[in-house]
C-alpha cells in the first residue's frame, strides 16, 4: 500500500508501540490526534488498544477511519460487497474536470498557467470521474459514511502511485515518470478485526486537547518548515471533494487557514507548551527528530514543566527524497511525559 508521507511512522511502529507498552497496559485507551497515515493508530489498535485518531487535515481522517474503524469489509449493499464496489471504481470513465483541468499534463489551468503535471491527462479524468461519481453516490445516501471514507481511501492510495512528484505535492515532476504514465489501479484493502472500541475525529489538537479522556496521548506534530496542508494539497482535495482556486504555477489549495503551528520555528515552542497545558492525561508520549525546528534542550525545558521525562532514541535513515537516502542517518527521539 502506498503512503509517501513525511513523518510516516510506519518503519518506527514496532519500537514506538514496544515503548509504550512498557508503561501502558494493554487495553488501555491512547490518543493519535496528529495521526497522518494513521500508522501508529493502526498500529496502537493490533496491540491490543482502544485509539482515538485525529488530524488537522481531512484526508488523514480518511486514512485513520478506514484503517480503525473497518475491522472488516463494509458490506456496500448498493454493489454486493465490497469487492464489487471496487470494480466498479475500476469501471468509472473518464471525465474531463477539475483534475484533468488544473492537474493533467493536457489541462488549462483557470489561471493561465502552464498545465501541471501532477497527472496524465489520461489519469488525471480517470480520477475526476471517480471523484464525481463517489461524490453522487454519497449525496443520494447510497452508501454509509464509512463505506464513504473507504472508497476515498482507496482513490488517495492509487492517487499517490501514480502522481507525478518527488515525495510531496509541493510540485511536480518536469516530465511525466514511468510510475506516472502506468493507469491508476486500485487495490483491495486489507481490513484488520482489532479488539478495542476506536473513534475517530476531524481537527486541530487546539480543538481536542482538552477534551480527550484518555489514558495517554501520543503526539506526533510536524517538526520541518513543511506544511502539510500545501505538501498534500492535492489528497486533501480528494477528501474534502471540493475544487478551489489552484493557485500559482503549483496549483496549491489556498491552505494559510489550515497552516501549522509546530511548522514554525517562532511557534513551535509555544504550540507544544499550548497542547500541554490543555492536556489531561496522565502519560504522554511524543515522537519527535533530532532534525526538528526545536533543539532538544529547549524541548526539554518545556516538558519539563509537566512531568518527570524519559527519552528513548532510535537511529534512522533520512527522509527519501527522489528515492534517494539523504546521507547518514538520524536519531528519532521518543519522548515519555509522566505527567504531574
Ligand atoms: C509527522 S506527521 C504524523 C505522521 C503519522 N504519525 C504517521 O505515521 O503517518 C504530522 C501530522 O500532524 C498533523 N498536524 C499538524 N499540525 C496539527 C495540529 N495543530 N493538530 C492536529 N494535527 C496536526 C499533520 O496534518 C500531519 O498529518
Amino acid at each position: 500500500m502506498s503512503f509517501r508521507y513525511l513523518g510516516n511512522k510506519t518503519k518506527l511502529s514496532e519500537w514506538i508501540i514496544g515503548e509504550i507498552r512498557r508503561i501502558i497496559p494493554i487495553g488501555s485507551s491512547i490518543a493519535d490526534p496528529m495521526c497522518g497515515t494513521a500508522s501508529i493508530s493502526l498500529a496502537l489498535a493490533q496491540a491490543g488498544y482502544s485509539v482515538t485518531a485525529a488530524d488537522a487535515l481531512a484526508f488523514p481522517v480518511v486514512h485513520a477511519r478506514s484503517r480503525l474503524l473497518a475491522k472488516q469489509a463494509p458490506p456496500f449493499k448498493a454493489f454486493g460487497g465490497y469487492d464489487k464496489a471496487l470494480d466498479w471504481l475500476r469501471s468509472i470513465p473518464p471525465t474531463e474536470g477539475y483534475f484533468f483541468r488544473e492537474f493533467g499534463d493536457a489541462g488549462t489551468p483557470a489561471n493561465g498557467r502552464q498545465p501541471r503535471l501532477y497527472f496524465s491527462a489520461s489519469n488525471a479524468a480517470r480520477i475526476d470521474g471517480i471523484r464525481v461519481s463517489i461524490r453522487d453516490l454519497a449525496s443520494s445516501g447510497t452508501i454509509s459514511g464509512l463505506e464513504h471514507s473507504i472508497l476515498l481511501h482507496n482513490l488517495i492510495l492509487a492517487t499517490n502511485k501514480v502522481a507525478n512528484i518527488s515525495g510531496t505535492y509541493g510540485y511536480f515532476l518536469k516530465e511525466l515518470s514511468k510510475n506516472a504514465q502506468h493507469p491508476i489501479t486500485f487495490e483491495s484493502l486489507q481490513f484488520e478485526q482489532t479488539p478495542g472500541s476506536h473513534s475517530v475525529l476531524q481537527g486541530p489538537i487546539e480543538k481536542h486537547a482538552s477534551s480527550l479522556c484518555v489514558d495517554a496521548v501520543y503526539l506526533d506534530p510536524p517538526y520541518t518548515k513543511r506544511q502539510y496542508a500545501g505538501n498534500y494539497h492535492i489528497l486533501e482535495t480528494i477528501a474534502q471533494e471540493d475544487e478551489p482556486v489552484a493557485v500559482g504555477d503549483g496549483g496549491l489549495r489556498p491552505w494559510k487557514e489550515q497552516a501549522s503551528d509546530f511548522c514554525y520555528r517562532r511557534f513551535a515552542g509555544k504550540a507544544f507548551r499550548k497542547t500541554l497545558e490543555q492536556l489531561s492525561v496522565p502519560h504522554v508520549f511524543i515522537s519527535y527528530s533530532q532534525d526538528g525546528q526545536i533543539h532538544e534542550d529547549e524541548l526539554l525545558d518545556i516538558l519539563n514543566d509537566f512531568g518527570k521525562v524519559t527519552l528513548h532514541e532510535q537511529s534512522y535513515n533520512r527522509y527519501r527524497s527522489n528515492n534517494k537516502v539523504k546521507e547518514g542517518t538520524l536519531l528519532e527521539r521518543l519522548y515519555h511525559i509522566k505527567c504531574y
